[in-house]
């Protein structure tokens, strides 16, 4: 015979606006009603047999949750946040029961979670803001600590290397050897640029000059992987209060990432215009290179963030251009889709002719 009562509790069940899981102790998703779907903005195909786990805020919060649930066999009221597909954690109230059907063997548990709320956007942030923060205060003293043992490595190097003949091995190994300090003083150089808060003297610049001095350093090597340059300079000049050397290096940085995207054959874009309208000059670098995946771009301008390792990529480039912008009171807009290539656009406030 069918049992009525069950059918109203499943019913009861698939409508309440309170959260219920079913997995087993082990964390597998059994089951999950409506609610789970409409909060967390999951599909069901990517909730059941995954692991409770990928569903709290941390490894360590799921284990202890677990393992208190487990053993109380019954728990009230133990404050949790799930993690939704996309946005900020969500805060509940978790209510479990923990079920052994037979005396062997997994069990189950049997989990309602009433939401109460979102976890604040800047609370979830902030352990991002904190290592930025502590990215500046470290990178400033450790750049002091390194940078003197490491000019005396590389001026020894260099010393030594007018003692031996080249093609011998000392000599190689001491090439080597002045490469990997060079490239460890721009590593240095690049974390003094990061964290340097103080503002120099900015001057009147034309961006325009900036951009060719920049075209003028990496065309020979975009020539010599088949990438074409296309320029688009507006014919008044772009005039904006700042350090230039400082925003060639930016130019120069997204130039040296777009033939990187590239490899070989292809286009690397460079246009400037004003933009009357909103008083700025913009300045677009775009190529036609690999592309970066939504999930990639949320991250690349985070210090240290590279899809480059073991390739010499070391991830600031892009934090520290934004940086340098930010700094000029501009910022940077980025467009790109995977496959057909990426759209770097910077906005700079304009100055009038003096
Ligand atoms: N034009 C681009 N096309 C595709 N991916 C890009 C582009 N520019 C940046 N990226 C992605 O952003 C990441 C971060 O770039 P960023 O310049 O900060 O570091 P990097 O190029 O990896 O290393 P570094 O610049 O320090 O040598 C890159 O690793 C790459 O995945
Ligand atoms: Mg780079």
């Amino acid at each position: 015979m069918k049992c009525i009562g069950l059918e109203h509790c499943s019913w009861a069940l698939r409508k309440s606006s309170d959260i219920f899981i079913l997995c087993r102790e082990s964390g597998t998703i059994e089951a999950v009603n409506n609610a789970f779907i409409l909060k967390l903005g999951y599909d069901e195909r990517d909730v059941i047999g995954k692991s409770l786990e990928h569903f709290f805020e941390s490894q360590e919060k799921w284990c202890e949750f677990r393992d208190v649930s487990i053993k109380k066999q019954q728990v009230d009221n133990i404050s949790v946040f799930l993690r939704k597909k996309e946005g900020p954690l969500i805060k509940g109230f978790a209510y479990t029961e923990y079920i052994q059907e037979k005396t062997e063997g997994e069990g189950y548990l049997r989990v309602i979670v009433k939401k109460v709320g979102e976890k604040q956007d800047l609370e979830a942030r902030l352990p991002n803001i904190e290592k930025m923060a502590a990215l500046g205060y470290l990178s400033a003293s450790v750049a002091h600590e390194i940078n003197n043992p490491l000019n005396i490595i590389l001026g020894y190097a260099q010393l030594l290397l007018e003692d031996f003949e080249p093609g011998t091995e000392a000599y190689e190994s001491l090439q080597e050897i002045e490469k990997c300090s060079k490239m460890c003083r721009q590593v240095v150089s690049d974390l003094l640029k990061f964290s340097r808060t103080h503002k120099k003297e900015k001057k009147v610049i034309n961006i325009n000059e900036c951009l060719e001095e920049v075209i003028s350093v990496c065309s020979h090597q975009l020539m010599l992987s088949r990438i074409k340059l296309h320029k688009k300079f507006s014919e008044e000049p772009l005039l904006v209060l700042g350090d230039a050397n400082k925003l060639k290096q930016v130019f120069l940085n997204l130039v040296v990432n777009a033939q990187q995207a590239i490899g070989e054959d292809g286009t690397i874009s460079i246009i400037s215009d004003s933009d009357p309208e909103n008083n700025e000059i913009v300045i677009c670098i775009k190529d036609s290179g690999c592309g970066i995946p939504p999930e990639v771009q949320k991250r690349i301008f985070e210090p240290f963030f590279t899809t480059k390792k073991g390739k010499g990529g070391t991830g600031l480039g892009l934090a520290v251009s934004r940086n340098i912008i930010v700094e000029h009171g501009g910022r940077v807009e980025i467009k790109s889709k995977v496959n057909e290539g990426t759209e770097f656009k910077i906005c700079l406030p304009r100055v009038k002719e003096q």
